[in-house]
């Protein structure tokens, strides 16, 4: 028995040895801002300077980076209401575009590059975080699911304005959202956000069969 017994022993041993070596020196070291702002920039530093601007933080995503997004719930409201200020519905009244477009948008992962020519469209990048059509084996998980989001909603108006508004700029409705603010943050144009509201609502969309 002994020699089966103190191997694991040892073992056992040896890995609470390493995890108080380990949590002795992942004692948390705190570095300023300007510090990591520093870095940041150098990075980025062949980048033109329209592209550098982007790199700054805004009061919204400061907030956020302050509290590790967790955020208190009076900062959680100021926030809300600061995106809910940004959101610019279309003029034409009319939320669905072509559904077709929507979804090469949603699958594509490309854009924004500071190599890119000026005006290039942009992806929407998706489904790295949602499902959507059911036949798509490749997607993440770190959103909800929306596969028959139309269908699941029935198609409601209120329903169809209300994410509208989380695609052109998620943090109008959830503070510190991982998801980006596509329209807020010129990722993705009206016209875009429009295909996409439509790959989410039309009844014809795969997203609903
Ligand atoms: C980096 C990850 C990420 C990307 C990319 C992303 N989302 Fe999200 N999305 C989330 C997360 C996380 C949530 C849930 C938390 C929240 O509501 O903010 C969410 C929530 C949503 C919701 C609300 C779902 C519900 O009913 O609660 C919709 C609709 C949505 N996303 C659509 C989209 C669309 C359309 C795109 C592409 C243009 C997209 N998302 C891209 C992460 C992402």
């Amino acid at each position: 028995m002994t020699n089966i017994a103190s191997p694991i022993l040892l073992g056992a041993l040896l890995s609470l040895a390493a995890c108080a070596a380990a949590s002795a020196q992942t004692a948390p070291k705190t570095v300023d801002d300007a510090t990591v702002d520093k870095y940041l920039a150098s990075t980025f530093g062949k980048a033109p300077p329209e592209w550098q601007e982007r790199i700054k933080p805004d009061e919204t995503l400061m907030a956020c980076n302050k509290f590790r997004n967790n955020v208190p719930a009076a900062e959680a409201e100021k926030i809300t209401a600061r995106e809910t200020a940004k959101l610019k519905f279309p003029a034409d009244g009319k939320l669905l575009g072509d559904w077709k477009s929507g979804a090469k948008i949603a699958n594509n992962g490309r854009g924004n590059q500071f190599s890119d020519k000026p005006g290039t469209p942009a992806g929407g990048n998706c489904y790295s975080c949602h499902q959507m059509e059911a036949a798509e084996l490749s997607y993440g998980t770190l959103g909800p699911s929306l596969t028959g989001y139309g269908k699941i909603w029935k198609y409601d108006p209120e329903v169809i304005k209300r994410t509208y508004a989380k695609v052109y700029d998620s943090q109008s409705q959830v503070a510190c959202s991982n998801m980006p603010r596509f329209g807020a943050n010129n990722v993705l144009t009206e016209a875009q956000i429009k295909d996409i509201i439509a790959f989410l609502f039309d009844p014809e969309s795969p997203v609903n069969k």
